[in-house]
């Protein structure tokens, strides 16, 4: 099963294969903002990959066009929401709420 852990709680948890960070993330009490409620339209959800980025599915498109109007994004950035794990990841989240 992935491991997956939160910056800045330090909240590890374990996931199951496919879950999205951010449901992984609400389930286990981290702080995260979700304003559009994980439909990709909002970049609320945005997380730095500190550790294991190979480890998420890649971005679709959508979430590609999303993080391209993200002023804050570095080149770690993913969105939460649409970022599926199949292994451990470190994740830093941007927007706690
Ligand atoms: S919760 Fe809105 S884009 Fe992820």
């Amino acid at each position: 099963m992935p491991k997956i852990k939160f910056m800045p709680s330090g909240i590890e948890v374990q996931a199951r294969e496919g879950e999205a960070l951010l449901d992984i993330a609400l389930a286990n009490d981290v702080s995260i903002q979700h304003a559009c409620g994980g439909f990709c339209a909002c970049t609320t959800c945005h997380c730095e990959i500190l550790e294991g980025e190979a480890n998420l599915l890649p971005p679709d498109e959508d979430e590609l066009e999303r993080l391209g109007v993200l002023d804050a994004r570095t080149p770690h950035s993913r969105l939460a929401c649409q970022s599926k794990v199949k292994g451990d990841v470190v994740v830093r989240v941007v927007n706690p709420e």
